[in-house]
């Protein structure tokens, strides 16, 4: 296979030729044809098992970040196959095995609220707005595991910068796509769907914080959020929200999936905290995937050096 730089690569190049060139796929293009991404959508019976779905590619022109942890990374294999993603089940395997025909191809995020240039980026766009960095981070979920990985992506600020926020965008507020045909399972998972986060917004334009396309050298997997997430390492993984398609600036905080409904336990920062109990159990140590022995866990996940500042005179306990 021809290998294009990132520059040179369209989204379309990233879903396999035999895959997007299937009949079925072909079909559909054809039905989509002068009408909008979810105006198509609307027009189609389902087709189980049918869609073209996304298989990782590999991504070239990748340029190594030099922040990275230089600690052992988590094996694909654990960061594929445990994970949540209640879209698509609410057991760590439903995700790899109920999310392998979701359709990723198109996408776009629309970018909207209170800035002063409101636009709606396709993935092609997403994909070479930025030069994309490889950054291995610790990533830290509520219920006590964690593990290192090599994400692929570059800082949420370049392009939140395009939009120009206004002075009144005070939060982020993030949508995840929700489709409940290419996602039955999602209605049985006790939540509210669509998933929503929010990030304040120092934290959102923080350069740690990660618009992420990619993991280990390729696009990402549909069970980890394809085709585009946030990875905000020093917060619960709950945080991260997967499979973005909407983006608001926002002047009051915003709700968030888990803090709502009977789920009022979880707080809105979500800042990892091995001094404040989590829902259902003790926060203090942590177990990574493919390891034994449990590690204390560390204060904003071992980044407090670069994030600790922008909670400085705010109780942690009271806004965990
Ligand atoms: N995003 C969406 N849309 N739906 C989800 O269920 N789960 C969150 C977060 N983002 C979730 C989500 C939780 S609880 C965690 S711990 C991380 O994704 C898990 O990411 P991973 O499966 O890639 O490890």
């Amino acid at each position: 296979m021809l290998v294009k730089r990132a520059p040179d690569l369209t989204y379309a190049d990233v879903t396999p030729k035999s895959i997007y060139t299937n009949r079925r796929s072909f079909l559909r293009g054809l039905l989509a044809t002068g009408g909008t991404v979810t105006g198509w959508k609307r027009l189609l019976p389902p087709l189980p098992g049918s869609g073209p779905g996304s298989v990782p590619v590999k991504l070239d022109g990748v340029v190594r970040w030099p922040y990275s942890t230089g600690e052992k990374q988590t094996s694909y294999n654990d960061v594929t196959t445990y994970n949540i993603f209640y879209e698509f089940g609410t057991g760590k395997k439903d995700p790899s095995e109920n999310a392998k025909n979701f359709q990723t191809s198109p996408w776009s995020v629309s970018v909207e609220g209170e800035v002063r240039k409101p636009r709606t980026f396709t993935m092609d766009e997403i994909m070479k707005l930025a030069p994309l960095e490889e950054r291995v981070y610790r990533f830290r979920c509520v219920d006590t595991w964690c593990m290192v990985v090599p994400w692929i992506g570059y800082s949420f600020s370049a392009l939140a910068k395009l939009v120009e926020p206004t002075p009144k965008a005070r939060y982020v507020a993030f949508q995840s796509y929700y489709d409940p045909r290419q996602m039955p399972e999602g209605k049985y998972s006790g939540m509210v769907l669509p998933y929503v986060e929010g990030l304040r917004i120092d934290e959102a334009m923080h350069p740690l914080t990660l618009l992420c396309v990619g993991m280990y050298g390729e696009t990402l997997p549909n069970q980890d959020g394809a085709p585009v997430r946030m990875v905000v390492p020093w917060k619960y993984g709950f945080k991260s929200i997967k499979s973005l398609v909407r983006i608001r600036f926002v002047e009051e905080q915003p709700p968030t999936t888990w803090s709502m409904g009977n789920l009022q336990e979880y707080g809105f920062y979500s800042n990892v905290n091995p001094n404040v109990d989590g829902p259902r159990s003790s926060q203090a140590q942590e177990r990574r995937l493919g390891e034994y022995f449990r590690r204390p866990t560390l204060m904003f996940n071992g980044y407090g050096d670069q994030v600790a500042s922008m909670y400085d005179g705010m109780d942690l306990r009271k806004y965990f």
